[in-house]
């Protein structure tokens, strides 16, 4: 296993609000790679409503990113992902195999509405997990409104998902409520994922290298490596955290 592995990254090229055409993406690829980044899941998000072309649009999109890739950077491993709004819909959608799940395995990247109540996202991931599907609760820092956060965040780890923080939210680049649930979060050993979330390089570019070297000072070399390679290495071969 060779560089970090970033599981959330709207690289596609005109199919969300990530990079806008090919020339972009291939400049978010270019900073992954001087960041250390050497494997990337593409997650563009995905509401479900029975929208059969979708898959096959990202797909395509995708391939065409992964070839011109492939000739640019070959040192870099793309995968297509995805990440989806939750709803009532998704575990019909991700059974017909009409959403992505990350790099083709059974875990998924599922994000709320940020105002929410836990009962509903306590309710969707058990409906995952029912599934068949192991999720990975995207940019988790933004549920800081839920009241007793940590310990509800325990439960659903308890339950069988995992939690992902945005590196920008980990080095303070989105708010003073994100970063200090990320610190409870880091400091009680509940985080899973360290991941990008890329949109672009300008405002959300694909920096994770100042947040890693942050981070294993605070909470230790392993732990920061556990998450930013060896827990998504793991994923990409379909094994339990
Ligand atoms: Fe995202």
């Amino acid at each position: 296993m060779e560089g970090y592995i970033d599981i959330h990254s709207h690289i596609i090229p005109g199919v969300d609000d990530g990079a806008r055409n090919m020339e972009e993406a291939l400049l978010m690829l270019a900073a992954a790679y001087r960041e250390g980044i050497r494997s990337i899941i593409a997650t563009p998000h995905v509401s479900y409503r029975r929208d059969e072309d979708r898959y096959r649009k990202l797909e395509s999109a995708f391939l065409e990113l992964k070839e011109r890739a492939e000739k640019e950077i070959p040192e870099l491993k793309l995968y297509l992902g995805s990440e989806i709004n939750y709803s009532q819909d998704t575990v019909y959608g991700l059974c017909k195999k009409e959403i992505p799940t990350l790099a083709g395995t059974s875990y998924i990247l599922v994000e709320f509405q940020p105002f929410c109540e836990y009962r509903y996202i306590k309710g969707g991931i058990q409906s995952l997990i029912m599934g068949g599907y192991k999720p990975v609760i995207a940019h988790v820092e933004r549920y800081h409104r839920l009241r007793g956060e940590v310990e509800m965040f325990e439960e659903l780890i308890s339950m069988g998902a995992y939690l992902q923080s945005n590196a920008m939210s980990i080095t303070g680049g989105a708010g003073r409520e994100s970063k200090k649930l990320t610190k409870r979060l880091l400091q009680k050993g509940l985080l899973h994922f360290i991941a990008t979330d890329s949109h672009n390089v300008l405002s959300r570019p694909p920096d994770i290298a100042k947040c890693l070297t942050a981070t294993a000072r605070k909470y230790g070399e392993k732990y920061a490596k556990e998450l930013s390679m060896h827990n998504a290495d793991k994923l990409l071969r379909d094994r339990y955290i």
